[in-house]
């Protein structure tokens, strides 16, 4: 008894680090945007339209994450929301992200949906059903064409404007081509009642190039860049995060600065300027201590590299993987210099057991410099003398995770793989 009352003592002692960390996550959307006043002002002079009674141009917007596109948008959606009841016909804004909602079906199945639910909250559920409409899209097994009449007369129904948020668009575009974006971009030709606008959302401006032309016309009528926060943004983006999220005097000296100044090295990622103070804090808070400080900041800032490394092994080919778990193995085994051609031994033997191609030592070679690339191992060119040279390679991340990182279950990697737990060298 004695002994969990001194226990919860000194946790309850311990000044908490945190008013509410939730703040802090990617998933709240602030309430003001600082240094984006000029973006949203574009937005709102161009989907100022539907409150005069027209339709909006379609609208491209793009900018590296974590430049604050998606929060302005949906800040824009909010307003948008919150003057319709001004405007002349209804405004509907509806948010799809893309890499959730990743194909034709899939999207035009959710907005007819989204709008079969509309017209049951306008009119409903009774006189819905009488005009033949279904319950609802099902996600899957519907012939294409009829899932997007099914939206066209949802949607045609009423006079409106569905105003489209297409966020990742890319994601979209990559994996399922851009027919339904010619698709929707087509429709108000079509239409009678209602309109519909396009808001396209991009952390890759290349992908326009995959766009057949005509989609791309339409779809970027307008455009807005998102340019990246400099580190005195990021700094006053912090600041004023920090008054509703942490306890009252528990940021060290520098503390945000040096989040703000890492964040601003990144390509000015917001994003990442508020996990790593939040990391820095939790960090803190699990040491029971009371005082976020910059040294917090450091080892946030290693922790949060070395996981974005291991989500990049993650994501690598089955076959660089594979040579990738050849050099942990060899550096698991022996503490002697590893060159390429023992790992193309070990490649070759895993390959044999695993029962697939095994590729050539010089593409392994390649797969190593790309590996190199990507900062997971350090491959620097020796010379062997007269029998030419090789590449000693050595890993740059912890043996234990490059393996968890390797082994764990991915649709297209290694889990066909019988992996040996222990593999004997010769
Ligand atoms: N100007 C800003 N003011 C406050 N928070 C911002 C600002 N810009 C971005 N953020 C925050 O940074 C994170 C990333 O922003 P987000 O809009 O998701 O970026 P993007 O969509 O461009 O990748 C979110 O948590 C968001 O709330
Ligand atoms: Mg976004």
């Amino acid at each position: 008894m004695r002994r969990s009352e001194g226990l919860f003592d000194m946790l309850l002692e311990t000044r908490p680090i945190f008013k509410n960390r939730e703040y802090l996550r990617p998933s709240y959307t602030p309430e003001e945007l600082p240094h984006r006043d000029e973006q949203i002002h574009q937005l709102a002079r161009i989907l100022v339209a539907p409150l005069r009674g027209e339709t909006p141009s379609n609208l491209f917007i793009y900018g590296k994450t974590g430049t604050g596109k998606t929060a302005s948008v949906k800040y824009m959606m909010n307003e948008l929301k919150r003057v319709s009841d001004r405007a002349p016909r209804m405004i509907e804004p509806v948010y799809l992200n893309c890499e959730i909602v990743n194909t034709q079906y899939r999207i035009l199945a959710t907005l007819a949906n989204i709008f079969l639910d509309k017209l049951r909250e306008r009119y409903g559920r009774e006189y819905v059903t009488s005009l033949d409409f279904p319950e609802s899209v099902p996600m899957t097994g519907w012939p294409t064409d009829e899932v997007y009449r099914c939206f066209f007369r949802t949607l045609d129904h009423d006079l409106q404007l569905a105003v489209i948020v297409l966020d990742e668009i890319d994601r979209l575009v990559l994996k399922s081509g851009d027919e339904v974006l010619y698709n929707l971009t087509r429709m108000n030709s079509d239409l009678m009642k209602a309109k519909v606008s396009i808001v396209g959302i991009s952390n890759d401006l290349n992908f326009v190039g995959y766009l057949d032309p005509r989609v791309r016309s339409s779809l970027s009528e307008e455009e807005i860049v998102f340019p990246p926060y400099n580190g005195l943004q990021l700094k006053d983006i912090l600041e004023r995060r920090v008054a509703m999220s942490f306890a009252d005097d528990v940021l060290g000296e520098g503390v945000i600065s040096l989040c703000a100044a890492h964040a601003a090295r990144e390509h000015g990622d917001a994003r990442r300027a508020l996990d790593l103070l939040r990391t820095a804090g939790e960090l803190a808070e699990r040491e029971s201590v009371e005082l976020v400080t910059v040294a917090h900041v450091r080892r946030a800032f290693e922790k949060m590299e070395k996981d974005k490394m291991v989500e990049v092994v993650r994501t690598l080919p089955s076959q660089s993987k594979l040579v990738l778990f050849s050099v942990v193995l060899l550096t698991e085994k022996n503490s002697r210099k590893i060159v390429t051609g023992d790992v193309y031994t070990v490649y070759h033997k895993l390959c044999v057991q695993g029962g697939l191609d095994v590729l050539t030592q010089r593409r392994v070679s390649d797969l190593i410099s790309e590996l190199d690339m990507l900062g997971i191992v350090n491959a620097q060119i020796i010379s062997k003398g007269r029998y030419g040279r090789t590449k000693e390679i050595k890993l740059s991340i912890p043996p234990i995770q490059a393996r968890a990182a390797v082994q764990e279950e991915h649709p297209i990697g290694i889990e066909t793989l019988p992996i040996p737990r222990q593999l004997t060298l010769v």
